[in-house]
């Protein structure tokens, strides 16, 4: 068998053009422009890729773009009193500090600095508890777009097995929550897991996200199951030439693909997906900053 690819690029694509239209109605109807600011610290290159990517999609969505450049020696104090400002700006609806901040910076300390209520990435620690007991919450970007990918190929989740490999704050544990929430049986796999060929071969749903290089091989894998890959890992290509690299996920595609039902790839996949998530939230912070009515299509 070989599985259905999910194009997280087309996917994505239209998860940007809904929001887009949405923003363009609050624009018309109520004079209201969604803003998004983003704070990067250092010289990063990876980060200032990300970083000229979402100012871009953001602009492309119709939503103002704020970007806040620091330099790599900046004091905590002074990261806090940018983000004091921002939480207090009614242009502002959304906050980013990208991550990894350098290391003489507290990272939790300045995500729990940001207004709740403005922390698109979901990662402030009142969102956190939000999401694990079922209230409103700004939820993490990439399992959002998981979460999003999922529904659209199944519809409802409900009764469904779901594996989730990997335990981090960013994607395993909120993933887990949202598929809880939509009524999986969600087991959290991970690098101490007994058996795990075992526990992933009873999922009708697997999430990988350990940042293992191709981990997760065919027979890990339960017939027809739908398999989302987060992983983005460099390895060595030197059949492209020498010290060239390839991007592959934490599945093994070749593998994986002869087994899954569905299967979302590397690069292509999940990847596109975040960005668009991230516009969604900023949309989502702003209709609830104005007391207006969820977008549609585009929350957990
Ligand atoms: N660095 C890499 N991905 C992300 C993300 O989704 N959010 C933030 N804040 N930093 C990141």
């Amino acid at each position: 068998m070989s599985a259905k690819i999910i194009d997280g690029k087309a996917f994505s694509a239209e998860v940007r053009a809904r929001v887009g239209e949405q923003v363009a109605r609050l624009k018309a109807a109520h004079g209201i422009t969604p803003g998004l600011a983003v704070v990067l610290v250092g010289e990063d290159p990876a980060s200032q890729v990300y970083v000229r990517n979402k100012g871009k999609q953001t602009v492309e969505a119709g939503m103002e773009s704020f970007e806040h450049k620091l330099d790599a020696d900046t004091s905590e104090a002074a990261l806090l009193d940018l983000v004091a400002r921002l939480n207090a700006d009614p242009a502002v609806h959304g906050i980013l500090v990208q991550l990894p901040l350098p290391g003489h910076m507290n990272a939790d300390a300045v995500i729990n600095a940001i207004d709740p209520a403005k922390d698109v990435d979901g990662f402030h620690i009142s969102n956190v508890g939000l999401l694990a007991t079922g209230q409103k919450a700004m939820v993490p970007c990439t399992p959002l777009g998981c979460l999003m990918m999922l529904r659209d190929q199944h519809g409802d989740l409900s009764g469904m097995n779901a594996v989730v490999v990997g335990r981090s704050n960013i994607v395993g544990k909120p993933m887990a929550q949202l598929l809880l929430r939509d009524s999986c049986t969600v087991t959290i796999a991970h690098s101490r897991t007994r058996e795990i060929e075992t526990v992933c071969r009873q999922a009708d749903i697997l999430v990988a996200a350990v940042g293992r290089p191709e981990m997760v091989t065919g027979d890990w894998i339960r017939p027809g199951a739908t398999v989302i890959d987060v992983g983005i890992n460099r390895v060595p290509a030197p059949e492209k030439g020498e010290g060239k690299h390839r991007l592959v996920g934490d599945v093994h595609f070749e593998s994986a693909s002869q087994v899954a039902g569905a299967i979302t790839p590397v690069p292509g996949g999940v990847g596109p997906m975040t960005i668009a998530c991230l516009l969604a939230n900023t949309l989502t912070a702003c209709c609830r900053a104005n007391g207006l009515p969820e977008p549609e299509g585009l929350t957990a």
